[in-house]
């Protein structure tokens, strides 16, 4: 298959790794509000709960590896001949630990920290607490994780918007389809002539997007789903 694809996933791929989804009736979303623990706003108030927040999702990553969807997508990336871009929502770093390259984190990774007063951005496995200093600057209460909250502009739109516009092909996997930027990949993807299709547990309200739908756990229908299209 020579054709351009360009894959999109979502928090349903990695919670058979044992991570939680934002939106199920258990989800990190029930759990927690939105404006305590994902928005600038929340960080100035409260820096020390939303770091609580985001250390214990960093710890639970040194227990899960990744699944059978996302060691099927690694595979395909590497016999796949032409163009390929995986583009992920999640914050975990199971694509890579499976082998994904041509990866874009559009809502950051949570093995990074950034400071607010020099930008430097560095890689962190340890919790990060409001009085850490930046190696780089050397001040204090200046770091913040990597991610892109509720409010922000996500990572990488301008490679992600020049795939979907030449993409053959569009997969999204695991996503609810709840938040944009990502929510309207699909129809850049349709204008440009793309095949549709999305993987997912269940049905979702952006069905109607999507030139077909299958349904199932993410490690039963992606592996084998490329070569069943041909
Ligand atoms: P959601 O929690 O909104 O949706 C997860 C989707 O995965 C749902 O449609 C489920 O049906 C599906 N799902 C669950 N288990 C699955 C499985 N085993 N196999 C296949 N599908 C499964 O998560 P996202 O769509 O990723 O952003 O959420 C998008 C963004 O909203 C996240 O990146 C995050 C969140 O707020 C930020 O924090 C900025």
């Amino acid at each position: 298959m020579s054709i351009n694809v360009v894959v999109l996933t979502g928090a349903g791929i990695s919670a058979e790794s044992g991570l939680g989804t934002f939106r199920a009736a258990d989800g990190l979303w029930e759990a927690h509000r939105i404006e305590d623990v994902a928005t600038p706003e929340a960080f100035m108030r409260n820096p020390g709960l939303v770091h609580d927040f985001y250390n214990a999702r960093r710890r639970q990553l040194r227990d899960v590896e990744p699944n059978a969807a996302h060691w099927a997508l690694a595979e395909f990336e590497k016999a796949h001949d032409g163009d390929f871009l995986l583009i992920t929502q999640n914050v975990d770093d199971l694509h890579k630990r499976a082998g994904s390259r041509q990866l874009a984190s559009m809502h950051g990774d949570l093995l990074s920290m950034r400071c607010l007063a020099c930008d430097t951005v560095a890689k962190i496995q340890e919790d990060l607490s409001a009085a850490a200093v930046c190696q780089s600057c050397n001040q204090s209460g200046v770091l913040r994780p990597d991610i892109v909250w509720f409010g922000e502009m996500p990572y990488h739109l301008s490679p992600i918007h020049d795939a979907l516009s030449c993409c053959g092909l569009f997969v999204a996997i695991g996503t609810s389809g709840n938040v944009y930027p990502a929510a309207g990949f699909v129809q850049t993807a349709k204008a440009a002539g793309a095949r549709c299709i999305e993987l997912n547990l269940e049905k979702t309200s952006g069905e109607h997007f999507f030139d077909d739908s299958r349904y199932g756990p993410a490690s039963k229908t992606v592996p084998g789903f490329f070569d069943s299209l041909y």
